[in-house]
């Protein structure tokens, strides 16, 4: 998808820019849907390969913001406005310096707002999550991990 350039800041491609627009697009109508749904207590982002948020166009030099950065602000506006949901974002990367990058452009959360930055193998996180999440919270959860999103895309 992308050249590393530094090691945090990846290039990044006119199709992968095209990627985070329409993922971006997506949660932007998808929460709508699912917090105005009664059934709905708590909403679950989950990006298991986030990177750092920040990367450079291939072709112009210009500064882009990957999907973390797109749906903390989607997500942390609606959360805003809808003060009875939890509404929640996990943000997964393997590298550490990535996430420490994430971490930095991304503010904490706040009141029904919870923001997570981890740091291990998605492989490894998605099977401990599928216990936590799924086991715990059951049909009360709606999770929409990078391999959902990836797969309607
Ligand atoms: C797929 S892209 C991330 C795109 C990002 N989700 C976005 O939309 O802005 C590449 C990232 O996946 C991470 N990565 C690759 N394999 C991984 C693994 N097994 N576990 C966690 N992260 C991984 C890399 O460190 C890199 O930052």
């Amino acid at each position: 998808m992308s050249r590393e350039t530094d090691g945090i800041i990846d290039e990044v491609s006119p199709h992968t820019v095209k990627k985070f627009e329409l993922v971006e697009g997506y949660v932007r109508d998808w929460k709508e849907i699912m917090l105005n749904n009664s059934s709905c207590g708590e909403l679950i982002f989950i990006d298991c390969m986030s990177n750092s948020g920040e990367y450079k166009h291939r072709e112009t030099g210009e500064t882009v913001y990957g999907t973390p950065v797109r749906i903390n602000r989607l997500l942390r506006e609606a959360a805003s406005r809808y003060p009875r949901k939890n509404v929640s974002v996990i943000f997964n990367d393997k590298s550490a310096w990535k996430i420490a990058h994430l971490k930095a452009l991304i503010p904490e959360g706040s009141g029904n707002y919870h923001v997570s930055f981890l740091n291990e193998d998605c492989n490894v996180l998605l099977r401990r999550l599928s216990h936590e999440v799924c086991g715990v919270r059951g049909k009360h959860s709606t999770i929409l991990t990078r391999q959902l999103l990836t797969g309607m895309l």
